[in-house]
């Protein structure tokens, strides 16, 4: 095991990715080369560009992590790399290169599902902080993933050295992240577009729009129907309790309805023209170059639509912490950076006397120090990758 040093690959989206953590525990190093300029003008990630961004990316992202954590590559102990879920000539990418340099050191690969990842983020947050000391890591707690591809609820646990991840609940359509994005491209804002409409919405009157979401019926999506998107693809829901299952294409929808309805598909298309595409476009475009594109009929609308996603994933997680008894609440993943959801979820487990864990910004959004601290235990079980390992784009986490 050496010194339990991890270079951990990750590029299942739109960032390229590589960090070096030591025993699963403290960071020597965490590289993230963004492709959001590559996808801003297609207003959500192109699978070719994200692969081609990649192989230009890896070597140099792997290079800076190495110089940065001052570490030889002889040092290492282990590679690990996402397997999936994700694009999967995107994680092609990561895999090729992380078992090349396995084989060429004659050292360790490990696989680590994505979502594992994102769950190891507030672990490997909290492992860094002082609070280690008062070590949470042995209880079981609810852990809500949501980010552009997942809105996932596990109930997670270690286990004989190793974790245990029971899904609860999930998404059976679009994820919480991917309605962001579309409402924002609809607005003429930029992809991501979760940032700009945590920006926003704080400038709009979140009751304005009374958006709802139904209660979802397990046996409507038992009627032999193939899940409709990426996200739902990646788990089966047959038996998961229908409170604990979240969908966010409707509310996509609703806000389509409304922007037609309220004739702001031309206010929109300028705003992206004044902002992205025009000749005129800011190099970076600003919050407040953006605020000043909107009326008050938009805040209100930004701000009502994020109230409702917040408000829905509040529920459906608190319902479920409550039915299971769980103490302890995680929530991470691109979404878990947004300051509404933040504070609500702050407030409501306050409320409940439980404890909850958000990972810090830069942890929140896709990274690799997730993935090594996710590899640790795997390190440390023996627990390595075949050298036939593939990408798998719909890979689940638990049943
Ligand atoms: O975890 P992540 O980087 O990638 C995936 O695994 O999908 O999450 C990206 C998603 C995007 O949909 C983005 O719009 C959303 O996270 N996001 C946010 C915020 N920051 C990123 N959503 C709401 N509020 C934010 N502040
Ligand atoms: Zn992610």
């Amino acid at each position: 095991m050496g010194n339990g040093l991890i270079l951990a690959i990750e590029s299942s989206c739109d960032e390229t990715a590589a960090a070096i953590v030591q025993r699963g525990s403290r960071t020597l190093s965490s590289v993230v080369a963004s492709q959001i300029s590559t996808h801003t003008r297609y207003g959500g990630v192109v699978p070719e560009l994200a692969s081609r961004e990649h192989l230009r990316a890896v070597v140099p992202v792997v290079r800076t992590a190495l110089a940065q954590a001052n570490i030889a590559i002889e040092d290492l102990d282990a590679i690990a790399v996402t397997s999936g879920p994700g694009l999967a000539g995107a994680l092609l990418v990561g895999i090729t290169y992380a078992k090349a340099l396995a084989y060429a050191q004659g050292i360790p690969l490990i696989a680590v599902n994505h979502l594992e990842g994102h769950i190891h983020a507030v672990l490997l947050n909290e492992r860094e902080s002082l609070e280690a000391l008062l070590s949470t890591d042995d209880e079981p707690a609810l852990a809500l993933v949501v980010s552009g591809g997942h809105t996932h609820l596990y109930l997670t646990r270690p286990a004989e050295g190793s974790w245990h991840y029971s899904l609860i609940g999930r998404t059976v359509d679009d994820a919480a992240g991917e309605a962001y994005d579309k409402v924002a491209k609809l607005l003429g804002l930029g992809y991501p577009g979760g940032p700009w409409i945590d920006a926003l919405a704080e400038h709009g009157n979140p009751n304005s729009v009374p958006f709802s979401f139904s209660q979802i019926k397990t046996k409507l999506h038992l009627g032999g129907k193939p899940p409709r998107t990426k996200a739902a693809k990646t788990a089966p829901i047959a038996n998961l309790d229908p409170h604990f299952l979240f969908s966010f294409s409707g509310i996509k929808t609703a806000v389509l309805r409304y922007v037609e309805l309220h004739n702001l598909r031309p206010e929109a298309e300028a705003r992206r023209e004044t902002l992205f595409t025009g000749p005129d476009a800011p190099a970076t475009p600003t919050v407040e170059g953006a605020l000043s594109t909107c009326d008050p009929q938009t805040l209100d609308l930004i701000a009502s639509f994020q109230h409702a996603v917040v408000g829905d994933l509040l529920k459906k997680t608190f319902a479920a912490q409550e039915s299971l008894g769980a103490t302890r609440i995680l929530v991470t993943g691109g979404v878990a950076a947004n300051r509404e959801l933040r504070a609500r979820f702050t407030a409501e487990a306050a409320r409940r006397n439980l404890r909850i864990a958000f990972p810090t910004l830069a942890l929140s959004t896709d990274n690799a120090a997730m993935i090594a601290a996710a590899a640790w235990p795997r390190l440390l079980a023996g627990e390595f990758a075949p050298s036939i390992l593939s990408a798998d784009p719909s890979l689940a986490l638990g049943r």
